[in-house]
C-alpha cells in the first residue's frame, strides 16, 4: 500500500500521516514513513526523539548525491549517471521507531529555468524506487507542489490524499492539487476533512470539494492538540474514535487502491 498525503500547510498532513503509519505498524505491516515536506516534522510526529538523531534529508547529503550521481566535477554541468542505484538508501539512512522505518528525503530545490540539479534528480529517482520497488507499506508526507513525483512514480500510488480543513484556502489548494495530480496521471484524489467542529463545517467542505471524493472526516481532537502541546506523537494517545477513523482510511485505500 502506497499512500501520499498532501495539502496546504497546517491542515494536518503530518498528523494524519503519522497516525496512518503508526496504525499500520500496529497491524503488523512493515512500514516506511517518508518525509518529503520542507516543513520537516514527520519524525517527531511519529514519536522519534529528534535530539537523539541528527536527521538530515537525503536531498541535502551532498556526499551521498555525489556518490550516486557521478563524479564531483560533473555535478555542475548536468552530467549525471542516469539510473543510479538507490535501493540501499532506505536501509542505510532510515530510523526505526515502534515498527515504522522513518526516512527524510527532503524537497525539490527550485533552481533556474530547466534546472537539472543532481539533488532533484536523485530525490525523484529515490521516490520512484520507494513507490515502485519497495514491498512494504509507504506513507509519504509531502507539500502541495507535486514536482518530485514523476508520471511513473504517480502510477504506483494507491491512495493520493489531500487534507483540507474548514476554510476556503485549504480547499483551493486541494482543487489545485487535484489539477496537478491529473497532469501526472493520478486519476483519483481523495480528501480528508480535518479539524471539523460541526455538521455545518463538514457540509461546507463537501459542497466545495467538487469532484474530489471525501474519504472521511476527523473532528477537532483534544488528544491531537494535547499531544502536540506536550511534544509527543498523536499516535501514542489517540481516542478510540480516532483509531476507528484511521482504520477506515486504511481499509478504504486497501479496497479501492489500483
Ligand atoms: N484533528 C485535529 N484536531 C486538533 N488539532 C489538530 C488536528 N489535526 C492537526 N492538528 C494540529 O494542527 C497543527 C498542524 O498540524 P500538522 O499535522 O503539523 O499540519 P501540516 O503537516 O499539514 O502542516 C498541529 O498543531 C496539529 O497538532
Ligand atoms: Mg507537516
Amino acid at each position: 500500500m502506497k499512500i501520499a498525503v498532501t495539502g496546504k500547510g497546517g491542515v494536518g498532513k503530518t498528523t494524519i500521516s503519522s497516525l496512518i503509519a503508526r496504525r499500520l505498524a500496529e497491524k503488523d505491516y512493515k512500514v516506511l514513513a517518508i518525509d518529503a515536506d520542507a516543513d520537516a516534522n514527520f519524525a517527531s510526529a511519529l514519536g522519534i526523539d529528534i535530539k537523539e538523531h541528527n536527521i538530515q534529508p537525503i536531498s541535502k547529503m551532498d556526499e551521498l548525491i555525489e556518490e550516486k550521481m557521478g563524479a564531483g566535477e560533473n555535478l555542475g554541468q548536468g552530467l549525471y549517471t542516469l539510473n543510479p542505484f538507490v535501493g540501499d538508501v532506505p536501509e542505510r539512512f532510515s530510523i526505526p521507531h515502534k515498527g515504522v522505518d522513518f526516512l527524510a528525503v527532503g524537497t525539490i530545490t527550485k533552481g533556474g529555468a530547466g534546472c537539472y540539479c543532481a539533488d532533484n534528480k536523485m530525490l525523484k529517482r529515490l521516490l520512484n524506487h520507494i513507490v515502485l520497488q519497495r514491498q512494504e507499506a509507504v506513507i509519504i508526507d509531502m507539500e502541495a507542489g507535486l514536482e518530485h513525483l514523476s508520471r511513473g512514480t504517480a502510477k504506483g500510488i494507491d491512495g493520493f490524499i489531500v487534507v483540507v480543513e474548514p476554510g476556503q484556502r485549504s480547499i483551493e489548494t486541494a482543487l489545485n492539487v487535484k489539477k496537478m495530480a491529473g497532469d501526472i496521471g493520478i486519476q483519483k484524489v481523495y480528501a480528508i476533512a480535518n479539524k471539523v467542529r460541526s455538521e455545518e463545517e463538514l457540509r461546507l467542505i463537501e459542497e466545495s470539494l467538487e469532484d474530489i471524493e471525501l474519504l472521511t472526516h476527523i473532528p477537532y481532537s483534544s488528544s491531537i492538540s494535547t499531544a502536540d502541546l506536550k511534544g509527543v506523537s498523536p499516535a501514542d494517545t489517540p481516542e478510540e474514535e480516532l483509531v476507528l477513523t484511521v482504520d477506515s482510511i486504511i481499509e478504504k485505500i486497501n479496497v479501492r487502491g489500483n
